[in-house]
């Protein structure tokens, strides 16, 4: 006779792997309220395939096995559509229905094309610099001796960087009234009881009879100012250079006004809405900032500022333990076998960033905050992927080490920073990452300058 675990665990007939049987409804909450833990449970429970039903008991299968990942990631995109909406259901309203993150093949791979020049290339020199100055005029503004939350910080530094990568010099005003309604628009979708319903009932849970139109448009209007504005000044950046604005403006010159305005606003709130950035900054100070010998061989490398070496693997390290994107999900257009399973075509196959990362028998002592670990081993193409794989791999996969390499760099040299408590953050969720719940709480101070400054700062010869 077979335990009430083993029915619990049972795979079922349909050929989905094991997992909960409670009922979608409870599944859902646990999803909304916890989805870490829930994953975590699962995981020890079922193994390193289960299904969960979240959304009206439609099957998501998460998987953690990086040769089950490959096969997701290098599967042609036709056959495994992007389940960004499935991912997130807030992603739909949010970002628009011709977002690149929405679209589906052919359209999804012209858009990808058209986007991806300008997050390589000659342009990345070009916008480190640009990033270290976002950064030091930050930072001039943070309190001394007093605690505050570096994430919103890391917020402000992170928007604008993007504003400048997309519009070029941005006015002051603007830039203000636009952080602004961005601040709102995402505390009103990240309301613990909305996340619930999103997960529950899906985008209409949002879009319907709710506030928010309220805070999207005033969002949307802003950036097509920004937008109409531009195209009368030729889209320039202010030093000759393309901006990804004046890119996508002339990309979409031939479609009708109404669509390119659409397509302009999804692309735009698409790279304006980049949450994962900044959130993956707070966490690489929560936990450095817990690792004082790590803080100090770090800043010893920066402050001697001829190698990068161990502040690529902390920031390497921070994407494995802490990814802001734990789940990325594709859906099944055909079957697919994957590990002795044939899950029908419809189900969400969700590989798990999350869970992966945390893997002992790909990262020994998985839970350790160690950089050292990639200077042992580079990070694997299926081992390690906080920007997902394959066709969809984030566009900024190289864009957003550099900005963290940038701002990190800018920070240890501007000021010193300690914990405001020495205990560890947990995880706070958003819809669009996942935080420290702390807001990453620190005090800083004004670091004396060290004779590594005075040598940097020397004019150089010749
Ligand atoms: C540390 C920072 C970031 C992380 C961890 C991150 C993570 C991700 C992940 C997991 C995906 C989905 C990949 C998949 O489905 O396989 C994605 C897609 C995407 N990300 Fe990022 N992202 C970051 C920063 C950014 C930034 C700064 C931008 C733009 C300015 C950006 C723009 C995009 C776009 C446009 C896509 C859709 C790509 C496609 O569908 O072809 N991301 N990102």
């Amino acid at each position: 006779m077979s335990s009430p675990n083993e029915t619990l665990a049972r795979s079922d007939e349909r050929g989905l792997p094991p997992g909960p049987r409670m009922p979608s409804s409870l599944q859902a909450i646990g999803w909304a309220l916890r989805p870490l833990s829930f994953m975590e449970r699962c995981e020890s429970r079922y193994g390193e395939l289960f299904t969960l039903r979240v959304r009206r008991g439609r099957p998501w299968v998460l998987l953690t096995n990086p040769e089950h990942a490959k096969e997701v990631f290098t599967t042609a995109p036709e056959l495994m559509r992007s389940g960004a909406r499935e991912a997130n259901p807030l992603l739909g309203p949010l970002l628009g229905p011709t977002s690149v993150m929405l679209l589906d093949e052919p359209h999804h791979m012209d858009d990808r094309k058209r986007l991806l020049p300008s997050f390589h290339g000659t342009r990345m020199q070009e916008y480190g610099e640009m990033m270290a100055d976002v950064a030091r005029r930050e930072i001039a503004g943070w309190p001394l001796g007093e605690p505050f939350a570096l994430w919103p910080r890391m917020q402000a530094i992170s928007l604008e960087v993007v504003m400048r990568a997309v519009f070029g010099e941005v006015k002051g005003e603007r830039l203000e009234l636009l952080r602004e309604r961005l601040v709102r628009l995402t505390s009103w979708v990240n309301h613990p009881n909305r996340l619930a319903m999103l997960a529950a009932i899906g985008p209409r849970s949002i879009t319907t009879g709710s506030g928010f139109e309220k805070v999207m448009k005033p969002v949307e209007e802003l950036v097509l100012e920004e937008v109409r504005e531009r195209a009368l000044d030729g889209g320039d950046s202010g030093n000759g250079q393309q901006t990804i604005l004046a890119m996508l403006a002339h990309a979409y010159a031939d479609t009708g006004s109404q669509e390119s305005d659409r397509k302009m606003r999804d692309e735009l709130v698409t790279m304006l809405s980049d949450g994962p950035t900044a959130t993956s900054l707070a966490w690489v100070f929560e936990r450095l900032l817990r690792h004082p010998e790590k803080l100090a061989r770090l800043r010893e490398e920066v402050l001697e500022g001829e190698s990068e070496e161990y502040l690529s693997a902390v920031v390497t390290e921070t994407l494995r333990l802490c990814p802001a994107v734990p789940v990325v999900m594709r859906r099944l257009v055909e079957p697919l076998r994957l590990g002795g399973y044939t899950i029908p075509a419809g189900t969400i196959v969700a590989p798990c960033v999350y869970l992966m990362h945390r893997r002992g028998d790909i990262y020994p002592r998985p839970l350790e905050f160690r950089p050292e670990r990639f200077l042992e081993e580079a990070a694997g193409t299926y081992t390690w992927i906080p920007f997902g794989g394959g066709v969809r791999r984030c566009v900024a996969a190289s864009f957003a080490p550099l900005e963290m390499r940038r701002v990190i760099q800018t920070v240890l040299r501007e000021v010193e920073l300690r914990p405001a408590d020495a205990r560890s953050e947990g995880v706070a969720r958003s819809s669009v990452s996942f935080a420290p719940d702390g807001g990453a709480l620190v005090i800083a101070t004004r670091r004396a300058p060290s004779e590594a400054d005075a040598e940097r700062r020397q004019p150089v010869a010749g």
